[in-house]
């Protein structure tokens, strides 16, 4: 499942965001590749440990933690503190490859599978040529360029790259997710029946206000999602 979470980033946050990484001392982005990733891979990156990078990544994790649609498309076990990267000029492009399927964050010693992978793009689509995330999937490739402040959330089984930045750079967040439920496919008939009892509920609600009862159909499909989430979620 293919996920876009609009305004992920509010654009307050986003402001600040930018200007915390953009005033950060870059590195080559090959500290976190895997041995073939790291041979496609041509960008920079922000170290974890710098003050900038501690500070945008929390205002990226408490957006994300308050933000509905992230929960319910995601089911998170476990997340990765979110990294920045920066492509442009001479270092502007990523190759095919798919993510590690273990990441250990070096400070904690945690582990994460990569069950859903991240992309927070962090710069204006008009400012750059280029800079599209490709990912592979079933139906064929998809071409991801979305909105400054905009999530995409793809399975980490993909294989995906970032094409070349051709002007201006682009800035993202990118970080990794283990879910409570780690088949792509179980994870989306569950994000589609969420959806769709949220609408069915909220139209019941607002039959409520007129006085009318709720429907006993939303309480035993509520049931259904839970039951479900119960038999497949690992916690
Ligand atoms: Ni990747």
């Amino acid at each position: 499942m293919l996920l876009r979470i609009h305004q992920a980033l509010q654009p307050g946050e986003l402001a600040q965001v930018r200007e915390l990484i953009l005033g950060a001392d870059w590195a080559d982005g090959r500290i976190t590749a895997g041995s073939q990733s790291g041979t496609v891979k041509n960008n920079l990156q922000l170290p974890e440990e710098l003050p900038a990078a501690q500070q945008a990544r929390h205002i990226v994790s408490v957006a994300l933690a308050r933000n509905p649609m992230f929960v319910t498309g995601a089911l998170p076990k476990s997340v990765y503190p979110p990294l920045f990267n920066r492509y442009g000029g001479d270092t502007n492009n990523f190759g095919n490859h798919i993510d590690n399927a273990v990441r250990t964050h070096a400070a904690s010693a945690r582990h994460v599978r990569t069950d859903i992978s991240c992309t927070l793009f962090l710069s204006d689509p008009a400012s750059y040529d280029g800079g599209e995330l490709v990912v592979q999937d079933t139906y064929g490739e998809q071409r991801i360029k979305f909105d400054a402040g905009d999530l995409v959330m793809y399975p980490g089984t993909s294989v995906h790259r970032v094409e070349p930045v051709t002007r201006g750079e682009r800035l993202a967040c990118f970080f990794w997710i283990e879910s409570m439920v780690r088949s792509d496919a179980q994870r989306r008939l569950l994000y589609e029946m969420d959806m769709a009892i949220t609408s069915l509920r909220q139209k019941d609600l607002e039959r409520a206000a007129q006085g009318a009862a709720e429907s006993p159909e939303v309480v035993r499909l509520t049931g259904c999602y839970h039951n479900l989430l119960r038999m497949w979620a690992e916690v």
